[in-house]
């Protein structure tokens, strides 16, 4: 197979501030709404108190980044680490924390590549304002946007504004929905993605004000949908599937405003967000440098016909939702699934990336892809992981074909780095190329072993791209 990924290819791994870093009340940091829900899990020991223990470690693990040939690191900062309680003092101490990991991953030759936001508001913001509900959250991220501007700018030339947006603003308790009347839930789901908007505009154009030579842009989580049949409903369902659950929020970031059926579907629930006037131009303004997209699945979609009486669907699980008058999530048969319900697609991949290309023209990067599984420390004190090996693989081939394709893609982030809190399953998921030795219900010592990915991957980076 011919090689088609540039020298100067962003070979890269992932991770965010709260599934990896623990530490999650030290130096004055604010307790997060990710703290917040990993404490509310019952059935899930590890939380964000050690989770990977990043924050002590953080130079042994990205000694082993280096190790590893990682050309960048994207992570997350945590914004309750910066500002305790989201629109009031600046903790210097949250901020020799950044510069030291952004420091020493410099040192290190790793670019960094960072998101501002993942999943976790300072929990303050929910306490004053009810969160996103409130336009003094838009603000308040503003804000603290521009003080990482400030702060790392000199040194961090690559940014995501927040990480999936459009999959964070469907599970309610990311966006703490608790105890509102049904008959409200999806009118303040619509504000908060609505203020989300203004939020990653105004931070948007920040950027760019600030840091003129940085580049900015949104990370999603994408959405590759096959109709189910070749009825021409299937087809229209699966288009709105992909539309509903993702392209409506690359429409807005790309070019400022709701697409048509998305403005449709508002005013027809009676749920149209509260707007302002100056919202328009900041909204346009906001132009992004690149796409920033997370995959690991792909779905399928039946036509679902209306239902007067149920104009907001129903609910598979809060991710993958069934929309009245558009469309039904069904299974894909010619797809492997994995222990955790996910249908492992690598086509699914060369097809988004096709698809993101030809509708926006900007450069894309994939900043999420990974398998999450039981990984079992076996006698030898290895991590024969060759299952996700098979699937990096793959997945890197179908990069490989989309650049051929003629897409503009400037990197490869899996997720992720090393074991992590997973946002659900703790740790008995994992998706590291590194090993961290606790569990669940005990921390051990939590040491870093290298897993036979890691070998792989450095191969694979060291040959720049397929081996
Ligand atoms: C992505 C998130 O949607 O999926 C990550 O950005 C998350 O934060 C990843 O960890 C995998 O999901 P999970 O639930 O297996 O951790």
């Amino acid at each position: 197979m011919k090689n088609y990924f540039k020298k100067d290819f962003w070979w890269g791994a992932s991770s965010s501030a709260f599934q990896i870093e623990g530490a999650w009340d030290k130096d004055g940091k604010g307790k997060s709404v990710a703290d917040h829900n990993s404490f509310m899990k019952s059935d899930v020991q590890a939380d964000t108190t050690v989770a990977s223990d990043f924050y002590h470690n953080y130079k042994e693990d990205i000694l082993l980044m280096k190790e590893l040939g990682l050309k960048t690191y994207r992570f997350s900062i945590s914004w309750a680490r910066i500002i305790p309680d989201g629109d009031g003092e600046v903790n210097q101490k949250g901020i020799d924390f950044y510069n030291d990991v952004i420091d020493f991953l410099l040192e290190n030759d790793i670019i960094p590549f960072v998101t501002l936001y993942h999943f976790d508001l300072p929990f303050a913001l929910v306490e004053k304002y009810n969160g996103w509900e409130s336009r003094d959250s838009v603000y308040a991220f503003e804000r603290y946007a521009r003080v990482c501007y400030e702060a790392f700018g000199d040194r961090v030339k690559h940014w995501q504004v927040n990480n999936e947006q459009n999959l964070m603003v469907r599970v309610n308790i990311r966006m703490n929905i608790y105890d509102v009347p049904a008959d409200q839930v999806e009118r303040m789901r619509a504000q908060m993605d609505y203020h989300m908007f203004v939020a990653h505009a105004l931070a948007t154009n920040a950027c760019h004000e600030m840091l003129p030579d940085a580049k900015i842009g949104p990370a999603v989580s994408s959405t590759m949908t096959y109709p189910s049949s070749n009825r021409p409903e299937d087809v229209w369902a699966a288009r709105m599937n992909d539309n509903f659950k993702t392209n409506y929020a690359l429409e807005m970031y790309c070019y400022g405003d709701y697409p048509g059926y998305y403005k449709e579907y508002l005013r027809k629930c009676d749920i149209y967000p509260i707007t302002k006037p100056e919202d328009q131009g900041i909204l346009k303004a906001a132009k992004p440098d690149f796409i920033a997209l997370n995959y690991y699945r792909t779905l399928v979609a039946s036509y679902l016909p209306a239902d007067e009486a149920n104009p907001f669907g129903t609910k598979v699980n809060d991710i993958d939702f069934d929309l009245y008058g558009y469309f039904k999530i069904e299974k894909n048969p010619n797809l492997v699934v994995t222990d955790y319900g996910i249908q492992v697609d690598p086509m699914g991949l060369r097809l988004v990336l096709n698809d993101y290309y030809e509708k926006y023209r900007l450069p894309l990067i994939i900043t999420e892809n990974g398998l999450g599984t039981g990984d079992q420390l076996t006698e030898d004190g290895k991590v024969h992981d060759d299952y996700r090996i098979d699937y990096l693989k793959n997945h890197i081939a179908a990069c490989n074909d989309a650049i051929a394709d003629g897409v503009e893609l400037f990197g490869y982030c899996p997720w992720s780095v090393m074991d992590l809190l997973s946002s659900r399953q703790g740790f008995m998921k994992r998706y590291g190329f590194i090993y961290v030795d606790r569990d669940d219900f005990d921390e051990k010592q939590l040491r870093r072993i290298k897993k036979d990915s890691f070998h792989w991957y450095q191969e694979v980076i060291k040959n720049n791209g397929l081996i």
